[in-house]
C-alpha cells in the first residue's frame, strides 16, 4: 500500500500546516482559569471550523463546562471506524518570564514550534486533522470511517466528558480509539503507550489565628499555620521517599517479571535524563529502577505551597493561613477516591488542634493498562514504522489522561491506541513547550498510514 502520493503532498503543504497550527496555538485556552473561559470557547470554535473546512461534519456541544467538539466522516457502513480523541485546552503558561518568546505567540526556531500547547495537545491533535485532510485531498475519500472527539477540559480532569460520553455512547461507537497525546520514548525511538498512571489531586488549607499577627507581640502563644502545614507535608513521606500514608500501597498491583524484563530491555539513558533535568542523581523508589519508578510506581508530590510573607526584605508576621496543593500519581488498582480518602484521614488525624485544616479533592484520574496484543495495536505499530521509519517500543507513561478508562467502560473499547507523537523533552506543562516539526510531519505520515492499516486490520 504505497503512500507516496500522500507523503509528497505532506511535504508540499507542511509550511501551510505550520501556519495554521500557529493560529490555534495563539489562542490562550487555559481551562483552569475562569478569566480565559472565552478563549477556551474560541479555541473550540476554531477546531469546529477547521474540521468543517477539511470536510468533516462537525458540531460544537455546550456542556456545563467548556465545549466538546465532535466531527464525523462515516461514508462506509461496512468498514471499520476509528474514534480520535484529543484536547484543545492547555495548562497555564506561568512563569512567563522563563519563556524565550511569549507562550501564546507561536514561533518557529531550529526545527521546533514553540508555544503553550505545541505538544500537549494542540500540535498532536492537529496532526490527526492534517492526516485526514491530506488523505482526502490525495485520494478523494477516507479508507475508513472516522469520528473525532475533542474536549476543552482534559487539563482539569475532564469533569464533564463522562456524562457526554454516556449520552452519546451510540453515536461514538467505534472499532478503536486513537488518543492524540503522549510522547515517544526518546527523540529517536517512537513508542506506543500501553499504560498511564492515575491521579488524585488535593488542596490543603490551614487556618491559624483569625488574622495575621505581629510575631513579636504574639509569637510564643499563637500557632503558626505554616509550621503546622509543613509538618503535615513532611509526614506524607518516609525518609527513603516512600509514601507514609497508611493504606496507600494496599491496592497496588505488583510489577510482573515479564514486564520488568521488557522495561529493562528499553534503550533508557539515565545519564541523558539526569543531564536534561540538571540533577546530579535521581530519587528512585527503593527496589525499583528509574524507569519503573517514573512510570509504573505510585508517587506523591507537593505542587505548590503558600502562606505568609515572601516579598522583598523582612516582615515580622505570624500568618493567619497557609496552603498547599498535593498530587499523587496512581497505578493499577489504586482508586483516586479511595486514595483521597486515606490521605484526608491521615492528615486530619495528624493535624494539631490549635489550627483548622480543610482538605479539598480537586480532581482525579483512574490508572489504566491497555491491551497490547490486539490487531488494531499491531496496525498502529506498523503505521508508526511507516511514518517515522523506525519501529515503536511499548512503554508505560507516568502522566494521566482522565477519560481513558471511560472509553473502555462506557464505549466498550478495548483497542486504545496511544501513539505518542511528541517527545519527553518537549516541555509539556513547562516554559518553552515545543513540538518538533519532524515529529509533526512524521506524525501526519503515521496517522495517514494508520487509516489504511485500519481498513484491513479489524474484520467486522
Ligand atoms: N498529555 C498529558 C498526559 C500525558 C503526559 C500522557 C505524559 C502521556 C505522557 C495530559 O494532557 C495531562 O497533562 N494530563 C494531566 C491530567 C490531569 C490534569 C487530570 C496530568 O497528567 O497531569
Ligand atoms: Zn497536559
Amino acid at each position: 500500500m504505497p503512500l507516496t502520493d500522500v507523503f509528497q503532498k505532506i511535504d508540499t503543504n507542511l509550511d501551510r500546516y505550520v501556519r495554521e497550527l500557529k493560529e490555534l496555538l495563539a489562542i490562550p485556552s487555559v481551562s483552569t482559569y475562569s478569566h480565559h473561559r472565552g478563549d477556551v470557547r474560541r479555541a473550540g470554535e476554531w477546531v469546529l471550523n477547521h474540521c468543517k473546512r477539511i470536510g468533516l461534519e462537525a458540531q460544537l456541544h455546550d456542556t456545563a463546562g467548556h465545549p466538546v467538539i465532535t466531527a464525523f466522516r462515516c461514508h462506509h457502513p461496512s468498514r471499520p471506524t476509528l474514534l480520535i480523541y484529543g484536547h484543545y485546552d492547555v495548562q497555564p503558561a506561568e512563569p512567563e518570564e522563563d519563556w524565550n518568546a511569549l507562550p501564546f505567540q507561536p514561533t518557529v526556531r531550529d526545527g521546533f514550534i514553540y508555544a503553550r500547547g505545541a505538544s500537549d495537545d494542540k500540535g498532536q491533535f492537529f496532526t490527526y486533522l492534517k492526516a485526514l485532510e491530506v488523505v482526502l485531498a490525495a485520494r478523494g475519500d477516507l479508507p475508513i470511517n472516522v469520528k473525532l472527539l475533542v474536549e476543552g477540559e482534559e487539563e482539569i480532569g475532564s469533569p464533564h466528558l463522562g456524562a457526554f460520553l454516556n449520552k452519546h455512547r451510540e453515536q461514538l461507537k467505534a472499532d478503536a480509539i486513537a488518543i492524540s497525546d503522549g510522547s515517544q520514548f526518546s527523540d529517536t525511538v517512537p513508542a506506543i503507550t500501553y499504560g498511564l498512571r492515575g491521579l488524585a489531586y488535593l488542596e490543603l488549607s490551614v487556618q491559624g489565628p483569625r488574622t495575621d499577627l505581629h510575631s513579636g507581640s504574639f509569637g510564643g502563644i499563637a500557632p503558626n499555620p505554616i509550621h503546622a502545614l509543613v509538618n503535615l507535608l513532611d509526614r506524607l513521606k518516609n525518609p527513603d521517599g516512600t509514601i507514609a500514608i497508611p493504606g496507600f500501597y494496599d491496592a497496588v498491583a505488583p510489577l510482573e517479571p515479564w514486564e520488568r524484563e521488557a522495561m529493562k530491555a528499553l534503550p533508557f539513558d539515565e545519564d541523558k535524563l539526569k543531564a536534561y533535568l540538571g540533577l546530579p542523581s535521581l530519587c528512585v523508589e527503593p527496589g525499583y529502577n528509574a524507569l519503573e519508578s517514573k512510570t509504573a510506581r505510585p508517587t506523591l508530590d507537593v505542587n505548590g505551597i503558600w502562606g505568609g510573607f515572601s516579598g522583598e526584605g523582612a516582615k515580622t508576621v505570624i500568618p493567619a493561613k497557609a496552603g498547599a496543593k498535593v498530587s499523587m500519581r496512581l497505578v493499577p488498582h489504586q482508586k483516586p477516591q479511595e486514595i483521597a480518602e486515606v490521605f484526608t484521614r491521615y492528615v486530619k488525624d495528624l493535624c494539631p488542634k490549635e489550627v483548622r485544616l480543610e482538605v479539598k479533592a480537586l480532581h482525579g484520574a483512574e490508572p489504566v493498562l491497555m491491551s497490547r496484543d490486539l490487531p488494531q495495536v499491531q496496525a498502529a505499530a506498523r503505521a508508526i514504522e511507516t511514518g517515522f521509519g523506525v519501529a515503536p517500543v511499548f512503554i508505560r507513561e507516568g502522566g494521566s489522561i482522565p477519560i481513558v478508562n471511560l472509553f473502555k467502560e462506557l464505549l466498550g473499547l478495548e483497542a486504545i491506541l496511544l501513539m505518542g507523537l511528541g517527545r519527553p523533552d518537549d516541555g509539556a506543562h513547562a516554559p518553552n513547550e515545543r513540538f518538533a516539526l519532524r515529529d509533526f510531519k512524521n506524525g501526519i505520515r503515521s496517522v495517514a498510514a494508520l487509516l489504511f492499516e485500519m481498513e484491513t486490520c479489524c474484520v467486522r
